[in-house]
């Protein structure tokens, strides 16, 4: 597993109130930090829920996981799925940040569309945490009852 990426996906209940300056506070100091440590990924915001992608390698992974989990600006920490994939989905971004609520119903559209693509990209392997990610942003993008 040596040459192969880790990937963690959870999801989580941001803090009622939670303020978009506070989360950018969040972004900013995970890039300091993840990009010390060789981790890339994305953080999506929407009606008050989190669903964040870590990839890198395992140990500070799951380290930063656990350090998250206890993060009390968000609650209900669920983890999707986690496995090891060829390439990271976010090459270069330290911490991509997605704030939905900040998108237009056409630009979710194109956001939606982008991660069926990728979807489709990333069904032809045995990319399983992948999967799992592309899938959660589409449904998140088209399903208002994603979320209850
Ligand atoms: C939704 C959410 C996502 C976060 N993502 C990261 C991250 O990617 N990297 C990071 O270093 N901290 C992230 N944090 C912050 C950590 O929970 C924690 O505050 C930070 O690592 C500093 O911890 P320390 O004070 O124990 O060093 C996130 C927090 C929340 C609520």
């Amino acid at each position: 597993m040596d040459n192969k990426v880790y990937q963690l996906i959870y999801r989580s209940k941001a803090l009622p109130r939670l303020k978009p300056e506070e989360i950018v506070e969040i972004i900013d100091q995970a890039n300091e930090f993840n990009g010390k440590m060789g981790i890339t990924g994305c953080l999506v915001y929407d009606r008050g829920h989190f669903l964040q992608l870590l990839e890198g390698e395992k140990d500070p992974v799951d380290e930063l996981y656990r350090k998250i989990e206890k993060d009390s600006r968000h609650s209900e920490t669920e983890v999707l799925s986690t496995g090891y994939t060829e390439n990271r989905i976010f090459e270069s971004w330290k911490m991509g940040y997605v704030a939905l609520a900040d998108k237009s119903a056409g630009e979710k559209k194109e956001l939606a569309k982008n991660a069926k693509n990728e979807l489709a990209k990333v069904s032809t392997k045995s990319d399983f945490t992948s999967k799992v990610y592309w899938y959660n942003v589409h449904s998140l993008l088209t399903e208002s009852m994603y979320y209850k």
